[in-house]
Parts: C-alpha cells; structure tokens; sequence
C-alpha cells in the first residue's frame, strides 16, 4: 500500500460501537474472555473444546516444541459426525443445510438430514473405490453441492482432500494433484460461469494425463447435453450412477485430534504453490468458534458466504465452520452479475439471508456498479456483515455499510490466512467498537504483534511485520511432504513467532491496521498469486527470455500483475504477442493470473549479483520518482524502462 494512503487510513477517525441487540444477546458479549484467554490459553482452548462431539475426550491439551504442534493429544472425533450426525440426532434434522441456486436459476434445498444421508453413501463410494484412511482425494468442481458432500464424505472415512479451485488451469490441477499423489479425483462434466460453461472435465482429463497416480475420477452430471465430456471406460464414473446403490450408512472413522483433515494449496514466494496441512481437533475447534462468534451463528440465521469452496474462506466459512454451528446457508454457482447486476441482492431478498460476507474487491465492484442494483431490493434481512481477504478501504467499507447494511450491520473485517484456518484478527458484533478498515484486535486466546526487523516489538502507533507469538489450535501443522518449507517460510524471519507476511500498523488503541503483503505475492482480487509463479508461466514461452512480475495497485482488484519481459534476441515486440503472453499465464495458471499490463523491455534492473530489482519496477508502475538506483548494474536500464513506459 502507498504510504500517503497508509496515513489517510490511520486518520480514519470515524468508530462504530457495537448495537444493543448484539451487546445483550451476542454469542459473544463478555469482555472478560480475553482476559481468561491470556491468562491461560490451553485452558481457554480446552473449556471451548468441551462444544465439540468427542468419541474420547484428550490427554493432553498441547504440545508445543516450536514450531511443531499437537492440540488435544489422544482425542478422538469425527469431523462430519460434528457437522451432521450431531444435527441428525436433533431437531434440526429437518432444517435446511443447504439453499443452493444455480446460475441458470434452478434451485435445490437440502436438509440436514439430505446432506447426512449423501455424505454417507458417498463415504462407502469411495470406499468402494479403495480409497482409506489417509488416501488423498483431489476435488475439482464448481459450487455445487456435491463438493461439499464430498468434503465431508472423505473426511467422514479419515480420507485426506485437497480442493483445487475450478478456474485453475488442467497444469495447475496436475501439479496438484502430483504434489499430494491423491488417488481419487472427483469433478464435473462442467459448470455454468456467466452463461458459459466451465470445462471441467476436459481440463480434468488433461490433468489426469500427467497424474499417474490417479486410478478413478467421478464425474458429477451438471450440465448434461451441454458438455462435451467424454468418459474413459474403467477409470471414469458417473457419481449418480455409482450413488444410485451406495449403502445409507457409514460409520464414521473415529480420527485422532492430530489426524490430518486436509490440504489446500497457496501460494509461496517461489514458483511451486504450497499443501498447507490442517488437522482434525484444532481446525474443527477454531472453524466452529470463529463462525459462532465473529458472524454470531444463531438457530433461525440463513448465512451466505458468497466465497468458492476452492478458497479457504469457502472451508471454513460454509463447508465446516457453519455446518458444526448447524446454521441454514445459502449456496450459490455462478457469477454475481448474471442475468443482471442485481443477482446477489435479488437472493438475499429471495432466501432472506441475515448475515452476508464477501470479499472487499467484490465490494468495490459492486460500488462501480452502482447502488440502483442493492437499491431495487428489501435487504432488511440483513443483521451483519463480513469482508475478507485483502485490506478493505475506508470507501468500500462505508459503502457497504450504507447501501448493505443499511447502516444496521456491524461489519467484520476477518483478517486472517490459508494457514490460520480462521480469522484472528478480527471483530466481533457484540464486543467490538468498529474503526472503518481496521481488522481491529486479536482472537481471544491468540497473541498478535508487530515487530520491527529485528523482531522487536514495535510500541503503538508504529508499524513493521504482523506475527503470532502463541500456537493456537487451528494454526496449519506443516506444508505437505514439505516441513522444511514450513520452517524456512513461518519460523525463520523471527525466531519463535510465526512470521504471516503481512504489513501493519497499530494505533494508539491497540486497533491492527493491516497494510498488505511484505513478500513476493500478490493479493489479487483476494487471491494470492506468487510473482515468482506468473514469472515462470511467463518464461515458459518460446519468445521470453526473463520476466519479472510486480503487483500493481488496482482500484477493484486492489492489486493487478504487472509483466515486464525481455524477448529472446530476433523476436518482434507486436502487440499480439502481448496478448498472446498474457493468454499464455492464463492457461498455464488459470485466468485469475492472466496479467493485467504487460510490457517489453530491453533489460530488466538487476542488481550486479543478478537479483531483478522489483523494487524499481514497482516504482515505475506506480509512477514514483525512482528510489535508490546505486546497487544496479547498470542504472541506465530502469531509466529507459522508465521514459518507455511513462510513454506507453
Ligand atoms: C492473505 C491470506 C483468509 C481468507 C482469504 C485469503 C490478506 C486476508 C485480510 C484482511 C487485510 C487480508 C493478507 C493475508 N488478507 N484477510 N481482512 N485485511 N488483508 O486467504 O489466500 O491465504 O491469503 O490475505 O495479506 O496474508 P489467503
């Protein structure tokens, strides 16, 4: 973030303090639990983890030998015998789970009960298929409900799933796929996205080429006649077909607390993404407190977390944190401006949805489109409001406030990450006086700082790197196949914390400000994007010879990619070459790191031990007078760059 927006935010003077209604009768209300929280941590941890369905309470509370950690030693649960059969047993048996709309508007409600019952024949399914506890499961769909049936289905067997989101390119699924050597991979025959179909299956079967260690993929029907997918005789299956004679019960596995629930990847600093590793007592404890307090979860709630299930928002905020609090959600396919802008207003009026969340590049679309498309709709349903993902402006945040929320709705900015399983810096409705664009304050239980580049912690009003001082339950174990990797990126920088990657600032009342990324990824549109990755997608054409990718501030996206390349000697810098590199990321990638702006260049700025100096090329992008050139090779080469692209 630029700096002359650093101090316009920190002058942010406006506070919001919490409604009565959430003061009295929040799930949240007492200040006192922070407190408790410090003052002893596992015991905190432990009297929530009573909420949980155990099939044997723990040992031990934690192990900690930094950066290793055990939470609940010797426990024993099952992670959708908490989201499900717990709900079964009840009256919630007949209440909606799940209010799914497809794009095209066919709708389907499902119970809990539905839900119960296809999550366990689906769990003998992949039984049937061979796959046990431990097996890795690939998932590569767009938000239908069998995704998280699925979900739930492998974790109801102890089987391990890694979701790869459904606008991933068939390399990205691939490399995927490999790094977890998952056996199964369930998909689609494709999807509907802004009244075109997604070709899953296609890029499935192009993944699969190059994933040997794939022996079956189910396919679930979603568009039918309208796709082209072909099946493979012997390795490929329909899910209704093997559906239609699956046993209704399942019994569930009984897990280790330890035991692995699943991987997602993220992106690093370098070029190969990342399996972040989450266990099955800790992510359920703090998935199940986080969505119970920061969105105050009650019985009649209909929630709508309008994320993918690719993500780690759709993880933990529709297919675990609110099925373990039994609450109804509305699901959605497609895309927001489909048939009209008004989509997503016309469900919240529809379904009478009482807690929306969504992302702050969403927000700012919406706000680009104009108030007439909320306006046309009673969104007085509504009662609260999430944001996540990427740093919201005090703009976005004040728009959502009035033309969402009506000025009714405390708004929660959630910061948090793929690794922390659930926010940690973050409001809660009944507690918390609102800052616009302040995340605010820690998770109870979870000690947060900022310090300097010596690890030193910074007093308030000052700013440096955001790190965890404390395991908590729901923090990822490792990277898949990878703790070295685990190491080196969290617990290196600053020995004994857990280093995010995150800029921020405090002020004088202890609120976090949290001011973007200090490594070498980018947050667009919320997704994380290594530089390093677009840069190799980049040079894997035959016409490049080096790239070098920055994030670029964006109105909407908050940050867009920004390629500068130099061509192999004899090749013409045309203009369709630009789109034709720019087409290239994508289908390398997926067309959420298709750059934004692209640009020749004759040498990129390096400095004389070889390293591009991003720095410079950032300065450049933004239009700043061009900092410290004196480590360069050659400084001539970022002036050129500079009067060429000052031009263009
Ligand atoms: C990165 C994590 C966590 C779910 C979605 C993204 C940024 C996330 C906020 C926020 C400012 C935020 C950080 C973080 N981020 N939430 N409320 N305010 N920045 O998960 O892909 O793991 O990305 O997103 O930079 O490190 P992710």
């Amino acid at each position: 973030m630029a700096d002359d927006a650093i101090e316009v935010l920190l002058e942010e003077g406006r506070t919001f303090p919490p409604p009565d209604e959430f003061k009295q009768s929040g799930n949240l209300n007492d200040p006192g639990v922070w407190e408790k929280a410090d003052k002893d941590p596992e015991g905190f941890w432990a009297e929530q983890a009573q909420q949980l369905d155990w099939f044997k309470p723990w040992d031990k509370v934690l192990e900690w030998d930094c950066p290793w950690a055990k939470w609940f030693i010797g426990g024993k649960l099952n992670v959708s015998y908490n989201c499900l059969d717990r709900h079964v047993k009840t009256a919630r048996k007949n209440k909606a789970a799940i209010i799914w709309e497809g794009e095209p508007g066919d709708e389907r409600v499902l119970t809990y009960r539905d839900v119960w019952r296809e999550v366990n024949k689906f769990a003998n399914v992949l039984k049937g298929l061979g796959v046990q506890k431990g097996d890795r499961v690939a998932l590569y769909l767009g938000m239908v409900p069998e995704l998280l049936i699925a979900m739930h289905a492998c974790n109801r067997i102890g089987a391990v799933h890694s979701v790869v989101f459904g606008g991933f390119s068939a390399e990205s699924l691939s490399d995927r796929i490999n790094d977890a050597s998952a056996k199964v991979l369930v998909t689609g025959d494709g999807g509907y996205r802004r009244g075109t179909i997604i070709p899953l299956k296609k890029n499935a079967d192009e993944a699969v080429e190059s994933s040997p260690s794939i022996e079956h993929v189910v396919v679930v029907r979603r568009v039918g006649s309208e796709s082209d997918a072909t099946m493979k005789e012997g390795r490929d299956h329909w899910w209704h077909e093997l559906m239609a004679d699956a046993p209704l019960w399942c019994e569930p596995e009984q897990m280790d607390s330890e035991d692995m629930l699943f991987s997602l990847y993220t992106s690093g600093t370098t070029g190969k993404p990342k399996g972040i590793v989450h266990t099955t007592a800790g992510y359920l404890l703090g998935v199940y407190l986080a969505n119970k307090w920061v969105f105050d979860m009650k019985e009649d709630d209909v929630f709508w977390c309008a994320a993918d299930i690719g993500w780690v928002t759709g993880h933990t905020h529709i297919v675990y944190g609110p099925m373990a609090n039994g609450v109804t959600q509305v699901m959605y396919e497609g895309s927001p401006d489909w048939p009209d802008k008004d989509r997503l207003w016309r469900m919240v009026e529809k379904y009478g949805v009482t807690i929306f969340h969504t992302a702050p590049t969403a927000i700012r679309t919406f706000m680009r489109w104009g108030t007439e498309f909320p306006a046309a709709h009673d969104l007085s349903s509504l009662r609260l409001l999430g944001s996540v993902g990427e740093p919201i402006n005090p703009e976005a945040w004040m728009w959502y406030h009035e033309h969402i929320g009506h000025q009714n709705c405390p708004i929660m900015d959630t910061w948090w990450q793929t690794e922390t399983g659930h926010p940690l810096i973050t409001p809660f409705p009944g507690i918390t006086t609102l800052k616009p664009a302040s995340a605010t304050k820690p998770f109870p239980g979870v000690e947060a700082d900022i310090v300097d580049e010596q690890g030193n912690s910074v007093p308030l009003g000052g700013g440096g790197y955001l790190v965890l001082k404390r395991p908590w339950p729901a923090m990822l174990r490792t990277v898949f196949n990878d703790p070295d990797r685990y190491v080196e990126t969290y617990w290196s920088r600053f020995p004994g914390m857990y280093f995010a990657g995150d800029g921020a600032k405090r002020d004088k009342d202890g609120y976090f400000w949290l001011l973007g990324r200090v490594d070498d990824v980018m947050n667009v549109s919320g997704h994380r994007i290594s530089t390093m990755e677009v840069e190799s997608a980049l040079v894997d054409h035959q016409a490049v010879a080096e790239a070098a990718v920055i994030g670029k501030q964006h109105e909407v996206k908050g940050q867009g990619i920004c390629a500068f390349v130099s061509l192999i000697t004899g090749v013409d810098n045309t203009p369709e070459l630009v789109d034709e590199l720019r087409a290239h990321v994508a289908k390398k990638i997926g067309a959420i790191a298709r750059p934004d702006e692209l640009y020749y260049a004759a040498e990129l700025p390096k400095t004389r031990s070889g390293k591009i100096m991003r720095r410079l090329l950032r300065d450049i992008a933004d239009g700043k007078a061009l900092g410290d050139t004196t480590t360069l090779a050659d400084p001539t080469v970022v002036a050129k760059l500079k009067e060429q692209y000052e031009d263009e």
